[in-house]
């Protein structure tokens, strides 16, 4: 089947034509919608830098179908920073350079956002680096990455 179909990015409402049943996600985000925050790794499910938020669950772009996620709510790092959880860790990986060529970045940012959305307030250390073990970074060595994490973390409370 092909043919419009209704998706939520953002919180806007998106009618990408003609969207083959077998397009993943990222590629609809990235080439249809222009939203090219989210990245490209392996697309294979195993570098976490294309992970956006599907009606708030964190999402690997590259396995999952465009036509699956018609009518939920895609959030991209494009709109991570309309709550204050996304903008809050925003800050924290600014603050804390934790980054060096930011290709991993959004993917970072966006699962980070979901995780701590999920854990709650008052979440041990290591339940959010739990969330976090998808994602990978081939430039930073982690540590930078984790002091953003602990700051947006500490954050929350
Ligand atoms: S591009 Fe999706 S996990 Fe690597
Ligand atoms: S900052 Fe380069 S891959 Fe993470």
């Amino acid at each position: 089947m092909t043919g419009p179909l209704a998706l939520t990015v953002n919180g806007q409402k998106r009618r990408p034509p003609d969207v083959p049943d077998d397009e993943r996600l990222l590629d609809t985000l990235r080439w249809r919608l222009g939203l090219k925050g989210t990245k490209e790794g392996c697309r294979t499910g195993d570098c976490g830098a294309c992970t956006v938020l599907v009606d708030g669950e964190t999402t690997l772009s590259c396995l999952t179908l465009t036509h699956e996620v018609a009518g939920q709510s895609i959030t991209t790092i494009e709109g991570i920073g309309d709550d204050a959880v996304g903008r809050r860790v925003q800050e924290a990986f600014a603050s804390e350079s934790a980054l060096q060529c930011g290709y991993c970045t959004p993917g970072f940012v966006v699962a980070l956002t979901g995780v701590l959305r999920e854990v709650g307030p008052n979440a041990p250390s290591s339940a959010v680096l739990d969330g976090l073990q998808g994602n990978l970074c081939r430039c930073t060595g982690y540590l930078a990455i984790r002091r953003a994490v602990e700051r947006a973390r500490e954050a929350k409370r």
